[in-house]
């Protein structure tokens, strides 16, 4: 017979709930791969994780920004974890609470040790956005894996997404040399929910 390659196939049987805290030493024991989701209040971070889970509302979204306030780990398959994070930037926060997201955020980032990946969900209807670009050089500084994901494609046209692709890799390329993988996503048409799944299960052990 012949050889058949096996494709990493995600195949999502179960998403829990585990757990939400402001405490970046609470998150839970770091015994499984983890995979973020950090970007701009109101950017679809919520939505995304429920896309990719097959889930209505196991991660809790709005229409109004800064709905996300903790650290949101969730169990899938009982074998990994993708965690929902607050927004940054978002002005109409009280600006204690905004600046108090930064230090949670930047602190679970550099010491979460079982973190494979982070995915920034960036918005391709704007030109590229100072705090995006800053919250990236950032990541790039620290070596920490990153992956970059539109959000919301199904409120563009085909050709306003490719020059935004274009606008991030100008704005990209003229401080990185590699640049990391873009995906474009929408909870509402599903597009990109496939090649998300696929891009975690190959840096996931086999079988998770
Ligand atoms: P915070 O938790 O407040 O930081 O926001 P978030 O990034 O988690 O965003 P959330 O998933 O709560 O979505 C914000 C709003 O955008 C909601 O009204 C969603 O319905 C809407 N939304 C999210 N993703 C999409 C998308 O792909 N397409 C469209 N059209 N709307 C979306
Ligand atoms: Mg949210």
């Amino acid at each position: 017979m012949a050889n058949i390659a096996i494709l990493p196939n995600m195949n999502i049987r179960t998403a829990e709930f585990v757990v939400s805290n402001t405490n970046p030493s609470a998150c839970p024991p770091p015994d499984k791969p983890e995979f973020a989701f950090i970007g701009r209040s109101n950017v679809g971070k919520s939505s995304l994780i429920n896309l990719l889970v097959n889930r209505k509302n196991l991660a809790k979204t709005s229409s109004t920004p800064g709905k996300t306030q903790t650290i949101n780990h969730f169990v899938i398959n009982g074998s990994w974890f993708l965690v929902d994070l607050p927004g940054y930037g978002y002005a109409s926060v009280s600006r204690s609470k905004s600046q108090a997201w930064a230090p949670m955020i930047t602190t679970y980032l550099l010491k979460r040790t079982n973190l494979v990946t982070t995915f920034v969900l960036i918005d391709p209807r704007l030109e590229p956005q100072k705090i995006d670009v800053e919250f990236i050089n950032w990541m790039g500084q620290e070596g920490l894996p990153f992956a970059m994901v539109f959000t919301k494609a199904d409120k563009l046209s085909r050709n306003a997404l490719a020059a935004s692709t274009q606008a991030w890799k100008k704005k990209l390329g003229e401080r990185w040399e590699e640049l990391p993988p873009l995906f474009a996503t929408s909870s509402t048409d599903r597009r990109g929910k496939e090649q998300l799944l696929e891009y975690i299960a190959q840096l996931l052990p086999s079988g998770a």
